[in-house]
């Protein structure tokens, strides 16, 4: 059914909060990116959101609230470790997986008996789940398999039509997701790198890194057919990763061949390494020594590669400490084909 998406300013939660209390869809402003929430306590409403994304069904959702008391009457038992992490943390871009109570509808969790919790710190994003008096199960604001939104705007591009209504708040701060932390093994398992970074995490409490992480890229992989199952945020151009020191000669090598082939081809880099790719159509992703500057950057990008029609994207790799390891993590999935070079 096409609906007709109304645009909110921020001042206009009250209209927001109505939606979302007669179990309608709406998108909204998060510090990460924007999230489409719905009333996490009604199946349908969830069910809902599944539709309007074309996610997959075993695919759990984050509910969002607003207090530590909210949080607490929709999981079972937290333990001491876990409740570190929340008092240091929240409100923030933190999720945490914790034991599910009956109240929340299993569509939530995909059928799992555990669910993944988060408190935002964007204002708009607390007094939407306050003003409409309930927690908000809310994925990414975009089609499934795209990039995530940091914009009203790239929200109605995958939207429009899809959802009641979305919040324009500007751009995100984060551009990247929140870190996702499984507290119901022991240790706790970091399952998506995002704004709090294991170095962070580590500081509270000892984290294992899930291999998936990493993703099933690994380098000297050969090129895949692109595949829903494994490849995210992905851009509609052929994307290779190239990662190590030599990195700068094979992207300028790689270039060349597929311009040579006659294929549009685009480069995304720290901005220092710009000024060297300057024969492609560059994508400058920010400095190397900002990395939340390459954070916020990443997903508008790779939505820009797809205006500018590029056929080939080639990407320099960056660190993967701090912050780096989210951008990598999110830049791995985006791509087919992942190099190491020196
Ligand atoms: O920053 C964010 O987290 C944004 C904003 C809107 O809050 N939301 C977001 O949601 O990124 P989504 O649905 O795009 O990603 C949720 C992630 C997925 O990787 C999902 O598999 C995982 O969290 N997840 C959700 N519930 C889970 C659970 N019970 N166990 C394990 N993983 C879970
Ligand atoms: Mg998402």
């Amino acid at each position: 059914m096409e609906l007709t998406t109304v645009v909110l300013k921020p001042e206009e939660l009250d209209k927001a909060a109505a939606f979302l209390q007669r179990g309608q869809c709406v998108a909204f402003p998060t510090e990460t990116v924007y999230g489409l929430g719905a009333n996490a306590l009604d199946a349908q409403a969830v069910a809902a959101i599944f539709t309007a994304k074309g996610r997959p069904q075993d695919n759990p959702l984050i509910v969002h609230c607003a207090s530590e008391a909210q949080v607490l009457s929709l999981v079972g038992d937290v333990s001491p470790e876990a409740r570190k992490l929340m008092r240091r943390f929240w409100p923030g871009p933190l999720t945490l997986v914790l034991p599910r109570a009956d109240k929340i509808p299993s569509v939530v969790s995909a059928g799992l008996d555990t669910v993944a919790v988060r408190i935002p710190s964007h204002p708009i994003a607390l007094q939407l789940i306050e003003q409409a008096g309930l927690p908000l199960a809310a994925p990414s604001a975009n089609l499934s398999g795209r990039p995530s939104p940091t914009t009203a705007r790239h929200v109605l591009e995958d939207l429009g039509g899809r959802i009641s209504a979305v919040v324009d708040g500007g751009e995100t701060g984060w551009g990247v997701e929140s870190t996702v932390v499984d507290c119901t093994t022991k240790p706790f398992r970091l399952l998506r790198p995002g704004g709090v970074t294991l170095e962070e995490l580590e500081s509270v409490t000892p984290v294992l890194v899930d291999p998936g992480v990493y993703g099933q890229l690994q380098p000297g992989s050969t090129p895949r057919s692109p595949g829903m199952k494994y490849r995210h945020y992905a851009p509609r151009a052929h994307v290779i990763l190239v990662v190590g020191k030599g990195a700068p000669e094979r992207i300028a090598a790689l270039g060349r061949e597929y311009q040579a082939e006659g294929k549009k081809v685009g480069v995304m880099a720290p901005a220092e390494h710009c000024p060297a790719y300057q024969e492609f159509t560059t994508l400058p992703m920010g400095s190397l020594s900002n990395l939340q500057e390459i954070s916020a950057n990443l997903y508008r990008l790779l939505r820009e590669a797809d205006e500018l029609r590029l056929e080939i994207l080639l990407v320099e790799g960056i660190t993967e400490a701090g912050l780096g390891m989210a951008i990598m993590n999110r830049l791995r999935r985006a791509a087919e084909v992942y190099i190491q070079e020196g």
